[in-house]
């Protein structure tokens, strides 16, 4: 039997050693496959199962346990936590400015709160804003006694054998006359030169690799193992104070000088200002250094000098009235656009990606930038080997800004745009809009329900909560039912249920997929095989037509016979197409969409396996008939305003009612208003109403005109 399936009790020593050293390389691959790409391959179970025999190997052989691991590292749940320390003072957050006038407005708040003169402004310090991790040190009679992280600003976790391998943080402050306890703090991070080289050898060791910085000095300084954490180059910048038994100063910039003598790190860009040009002009002088530093920051932070202010000033909310945090800008960087990729929607629209040499901008490794549409890249005239600028800011898309051309390579071809779809293989077209004539933005896959990239998108959002609201059928469940073969169009999903029962198919045997949801999953289609019209008309994904359309032709046809019919006549039929087209906010435009949508046979195709038919679909779902809007009710084609207090019903139900008997209700009043219903505290709508002469009615009227 081999080792791996033996029972750990049987393990020999020669086999705990292999075994412990297989589960440590595997853990760690299933990690990177979960942490990094979001892409686990094993179940939560299987992965647990790993684990817990790691772990009771490594009970039963304690010498063998290995430097490197899984019980030890970050990203896993550790095995035991760290203590709880909570701050004296609690560490709290920074108001940002993000551009000159905020600043200036800053300035003016401070000016106005003390009171001062036009002519007269207090003192300053500026400095850069470290993007890293904060740490509050406490130290007694100057000796550094306990560490902690941030937390959620009140209490953190004891970091404190971590802090001490930080060789930035001095054991012992230098000098005498230190208060007997004081909160140190500051901001722990890692050069990001020491990033890159720390990264490479950990994917080189196979272990666990980072997107910047920050994630790695986080990673860091909460391991449970300070050796591992004296490993990796760790550095302080001293930034503030919590707590103290005795003042350090009577300003910030002499307290921190003072913290500087005892050998703690200031950062060397720090400065004192004394007027908003001269915050700016820090501001300037630190963003253009930047890109020089080995270390991220992400703004500037400018501090009232004086403690005496600082203490008037004091706190708004979760941050202090006397700083704020000047942010930069999106940061760009220059890199090689190393390849394009093809990406497929659910409408098949094929969206551009640039494949980029990995690139550390704006605070993570880069990888990917969208490029947008094929017009797009002709325009930058964007040719893959390029050189380019890109951009990122805060959590969106990398974009490319622009291409250096002098370093473009000799011999780099024009792009040219793909006219086959790279999933199916399909033409991939450029439609014209009907109504201008001009050939639309984007490029479309032609395949409709053949292409896969198309299925699995348009699976995804019939299930999802604003079509058919199959609860638990998520991206996930989609794609590995589908690529199962299992769920090929929305007709399946209904099927299911029936396979599961007859043990065609055994879903709770997948991978994520335990009894109780399966069970779930297979009582959430059921649920929906009689859905609401206008959300099957909505959940079939017919280009143009979203929510609101899906309503306004349920409503018109009323049942999906109805809707169908016309819809696939209107291909020959002119009546029939005048009939689509003429419906409230459906022009030609929308009417020639749903046309197409029922002239493609693959389409009917799916369509016959989804409804119900007594002989030929007995399990397809049954679109229940849609409300119509009564022609003959009194409120039938007028605009009506509710204003005030309703006291038998709420207004959104009072609307609801309204429209459903054909009414079209606003929220304002004018000359096109029929009526006003107006509740207790009707006020200026109510005025306008009498001034333009509009009938008013009051609630109980309104529900005598309604029928009750
Ligand atoms: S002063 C009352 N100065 O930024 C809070 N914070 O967004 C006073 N940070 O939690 C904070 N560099 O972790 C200050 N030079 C600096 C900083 C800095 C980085 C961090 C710190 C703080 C966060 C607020």
């Amino acid at each position: 039997m081999p080792a791996r399936e033996k029972p750990v009790e049987d393990l020999t020593q020669k086999e705990a050693a292999a075994e412990l050293a297989r589960l440590s390389d595997e853990i760690a691959a299933h990690d990177r496959a979960y942490y990094e790409k979001d892409a686990p391959v094993v179940s939560d179970a299987q992965y647990d199962a790993l684990r817990r025999r790691n772990d009771a190997i490594e009970a039963r052989f304690p010498a063998l346990v290995r430097a490197d691991t899984p019980s030890k590292k970050v990203g896993a749940a550790p095995a035991a936590g760290f203590g709880k320390v909570l701050h004296a003072v609690p560490m709290l957050s920074l108001d940002n400015a993000f551009g000159d006038e905020e600043v200036g407005a800053f300035v003016e708040r401070i000016r106005r709160f003390l009171n001062l003169p036009d002519t007269e402004l207090p003192e300053f310090t500026a400095e850069p804003k470290i993007d890293g991790l904060s740490a509050s040190l406490r130290y007694e009679k100057g000796a550094f006694v306990q560490g902690a992280t941030r937390g959620d600003g009140r209490e953190g976790e004891d970091v404190t054998a971590n802090l001490r391998t930080i060789a930035d943080i001095p054991v012992k402050l230098k000098g005498t006359r230190w208060p007997d306890s004081i909160e140190i703090r500051g901001e722990v991070y890692m050069e990001k030169s020491a990033f890159v080289a720390m990264n490479e050898r950990e994917a080189a060791a196979g272990r666990q690799t980072y997107v910047n910085p920050r994630n790695f000095a986080a990673g860091a300084l909460r391991q449970l193992d300070a050796k591992i954490t004296a490993t990796r180059p760790l550095r302080f910048f001293v930034w503030g104070w919590g707590a103290t038994s005795a003042p350090l100063a009577k300003t910030q910039s002499d307290a921190m000088h003072r913290l500087a003598e005892g050998g703690l790190k200031l950062n060397p860009l720090y400065r004192i200002c004394k007027s908003t040009e001269e915050l700016l002009a820090a501001y300037r002088a630190i963003g253009e250094k930047r890109p020089k530093l080995d270390y991220e920051i992400d703004g500037v932070v400018y501090k009232v000098d004086s403690l005496a202010l600082q203490e008037r000033l004091g706190f708004v909310s979760r941050s202090p009235r006397w700083a704020i945090a000047h942010k930069f800008p999106a940061e760009q960087a220059e890199t090689i656009l190393e390849d394009i990729d093809i990406q497929v929607g659910r409408t098949g629209a094929l969206t551009p990606v640039a494949r980029l040499k990995p690139v550390f901008v704006g605070g993570v490794t880069v990888t990917n930038a969208t490029l947008h549409n094929a017009d797009e890249i002709e325009r930058k005239d964007i040719r893959i080997g390029d050189t380019v600028i890109i951009q990122r800011a805060g959590d969106v898309i990398p974009q490319i800004v622009a291409i250096v051309k002098e370093k473009r390579p000799k011999g780099a071809k024009k792009y040219h745009f793909p006219d086959k779809c790279p999933v199916c293989g399909s033409n991939a077209v450029r439609e014209t809009d009907p109504d201008t004539g001009e050939a639309e933005i984007v490029t479309r896959c032609t395949g409709g329900l053949t292409c896969p990239a198309q299925v699995k998108e348009r699976l995804r959002h019939f299930a999802s909560r604003r079509a058919l609201d199959i609860e638990g059928m998520g991206d996930k469940q989609i794609a590995a039912l589908y690529e199962d073969g299992i769920v090929r169009e929305p007709g399946d999903i209904f099927r299911l249920p029936e396979r599961v029962r007859s043990a065609e198919v055994r879903l709770a045997e997948r991978d994520r997929m335990g009894e109780l949801s399966v069970s779930n999953l297979i009582r959430a289609i059921e649920a929906r095989r009689k859905p609401a019209l206008a959300r099957l008309i909505n959940a079939l994904g017919i280009r143009h037509v979203g929510e609101t359309i899906a309503g306004q032709l349920a409503r018109h046809f009323v049942t999906w016979d109805a809707f169908a019919q016309t819809s696939i006549a209107a291909k020959k039929d002119e009546a029939a197409f005048a009939e689509l087209s003429s419906i409230e906010k459906i022009g030609p435009t929308k009417a020639q969409a749903i046309v197409d949508f029922f002239a493609e046979k693959h389409n009917r195709d799916s369509l016959d396996h989804l409804i119900y038919d007594p002989k030929k679909n007995p399990t397809g779902v049954e679109p229940q008939e849609a409300e119509k809007p009564s022609q003959s009710s009194p409120v039938s084609g007028k605009t009506i305003v509710f204003t005030g207090t309703l006291e038998k019903m709420t207004r959104d139900e009072a609307k609801a009612r309204a429209v459903s008997l054909g009414a079209q209700v606003s929220g304002s009043v004018s000359k096109k208003t029929h009526l006003v219903v107006a509740g207790p505290g009707a006020g200026s709508k109510l005025k306008e109403a009498q001034a333009l002469g509009v009938e008013v009615i009051d609630e109980d009227a309104w529900i005598k005109l309604i029928g009750g």
